[in-house]
């Protein structure tokens, strides 16, 4: 359907986790008409369920330097030297700017920032918030600045532009972004929206924007077991594939290892074991109690994540175990309660208790350290169109992110975009843009609506074929069983007609679908095995070839 209503506005941004509210607080703080569109509520995405931590180059003796040594080892030879150095330098005062902002970091006995350690760093500069839950502690600080900022004020009617100037972003939530709007010119216009619940927004509408922030979050919902929430559906790298931006790295899903395993065939989103919990110093083992990555590297268990990941998963295959265990039994009660409550809980609730026995765990999908690619100011290929967080590719994870890194990114790239605007409105104003029609779902033959089931498919596809372990076998499987799904929903609308009913669960099942295709293609492609890419059939890393970026680009009318 063609959109019922739609409000004008200086910049809109989708999604509203830390790089989001930052970049709209920082937007709205500028005089810029903003709107912030998020699919559930406020606080509903990534953002909140982060738990280590966030890291900067924050304590006695560190330096931004050597925070970005251990950022590019990490990576693997993948990174953006310069946008790593851009985000430890900037890093620092960022985090002073959000504890401004109101969020609360623990604090050691002297008052000072506690700074803890995980994996791939060689020094504590890991600040946490309530122990373990600091997304959930700087997602409320945001929330809270941006509502209270907000005014409250009804959205506006069909056609606002004009109308009263809000004091504060505009809020619409339970709006699934559904695509770009661009302009005769091929730039950012604003974006459409199917809008859930009551109110004057429900239905399909838009946001007329002259500048377009995505924010959107991950897509760990691609696979059957992740630790993203049910929301993480890829649905910005989807709506930028749709409009011809280019996507960057989508090989490099990076698997958590410390997931609570919770039986095989678990699906959804599993419950995090935080790498703090390494950091404090608990061990991985074996069923034997063997501390396997003991020499496997010289940090152990603090290795970077990837290695970490496959070193469980070696020892997983070597002995055919589904699980290996994480023993922290030597914290005791007191620690345990104090420094990772929600992990204790999350854990207890599901008939483990740590204080007492080793914690079953495995690797679930985590991470994407690729997504739209953008410049230094969060700029894509789309003129108007900015990314930030996980949704983005700035080029600072590389191959492997390291761990705490992504609030960091989301905080620190939010703002160099907000700045970005900024300057553009000072030096002339923010160009008017008219939207050109967009053609509705059963109209476009290259992006066929799939039916909410496909979801299922889709996650068991990518489990089976495109998980921790790849081969040209698994990953040409999972090609043409995804290839499948989409010749059938092509074939139902060209020859018959038939579209599945535009809504939430349709749209996010093609967004995970559209997503898993160009991910396996880049997994195809990538014949080696670097940071979290892992090919049994191609074991090394391939410097000649391969020390460079997959980008693609699709052409909007095809598919
Ligand atoms: C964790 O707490 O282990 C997650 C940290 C991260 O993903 O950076």
């Amino acid at each position: 359907p063609a959109p019922g209503w739609s409000i004008a506005a200086d910049v809109v941004v989708v999604g509203s986790g830390v790089a989001g509210l930052t970049a709209a607080l920082r937007c709205e703080a500028a005089g810029l008409r903003t709107v912030v569109v998020t699919k559930a509520r406020l606080d509903d995405g990534s953002t909140r369920w982060a738990q280590g931590g966030i890291a900067a180059a924050l304590g006695e003796g560190d330096t931004p330097q050597q925070h970005l040594d251990d950022t590019l080892v990490a990576g693997v030879g993948l990174c953006d030297e310069d946008a790593v150095r851009l985000l430890v330098t900037e890093g620092p005062d960022a985090v002073h700017r959000l504890i401004d902002t109101g969020a609360h970091f623990d604090e050691s006995a002297e008052g000072r920032l506690a700074l803890t350690r995980e994996g791939g760093h060689h020094r504590r500069r890991i600040a946490h918030a309530g122990g373990d839950a600091t997304g959930a502690e700087i997602s409320r600080a945001l929330v809270e600045a941006v509502v209270a900022h907000a005014t409250g004020e009804p959205p506006a009617p069909p056609d606002g532009a004009g109308g009263p100037r809000p004091a504060g972003p505009r809020i619409i939530e339970n709006a699934l972004v559904l695509d770009l709007l661009t302009d005769a010119e091929g730039a950012a216009a604003g974006v459409s929206l199917h809008v859930m619940g009551e109110g004057q927004h429900d239905g399909v509408g838009a946001v007329h924007a002259p500048v377009v922030v995505l924010a959107t979050g991950g897509m760990g919902q691609v696979f059957s077991a992740t630790t993203n929430p049910s929301v993480s559906t890829g649905d910005g790298v989807a709506l930028a594939l749709r409009a011809g931006a280019e996507v960057s790295d989508l090989e490099f899903v990076q698997f958590h290892p410390t997931v609570l395993f919770l039986g095989l065939g678990a699906e959804g989103q599993q419950p995090l074991v935080s790498e703090a919990v390494r950091g404090e110093g608990a061990h991985l083992v074996d069923a034997d109690g063997t501390r396997f990555m003991v020499g496997a590297h010289e940090l152990a268990e603090l290795a970077p994540r990837d290695i970490v990941a496959k070193g469980i998963t070696r020892r997983m295959l070597e002995q055919g175990a589904d699980h290996m265990f994480l023993d922290a039994r030597h914290f005791g009660a007191a620690m345990w309660e104090q420094r990772f409550p929600t992990i204790l809980a999350a854990c207890r609730a599901h008939g483990i208790d740590p204080v007492t026995e080793p914690i079953p765990v495995a690797p679930a999908a985590h991470y994407a350290s690729g997504g739209v690619r953008t410049d230094d100011r969060g700029r894509t290929t789309v003129p108007g169109l900015y990314a930030c967080g996980e949704v983005a590719c700035t080029g600072v994870h590389g191959a492997n992110r390291l761990a705490s890194n992504s609030l960091l990114e989301g905080l620190v790239y939010a703002e160099r975009i907000a700045a970005d605007i900024t300057a553009r409105h000072t030096a002339g104003g923010l160009p008017a843009r008219v939207p050109v029609a967009h053609p509705a779902p059963a109209d476009r033959p290259a992006h066929p609506l799939l039916a909410p089931e496909a979801r299922l498919a889709v996650q068991r596809i990518m489990s089976e074929g495109a998980g921790v372990l790849r081969s040209a076998d698994s990953l040409t499987r999972a090609a043409d069983q995804l290839d499948q799904l989409h010749t059938e929903a092509r074939v139902a609308l060209e020859e018959n007609g038939k579209t599945a009913e535009p809504g939430v669960d349709t749209w996010e099942a093609t967004n995970l679908l559209s997503v898993a295709r160009v991910l396996v293609a880049a997994a195809l492609l990538r014949e080696e095995t670097r940071g979290c890419h892992w090919r049994e059939d191609h074991a090394e890393r391939d410097d000649t070839r391969w020390r460079r970026h997959i980008v693609v680009r699709l052409n909007p009318d095809r598919s």
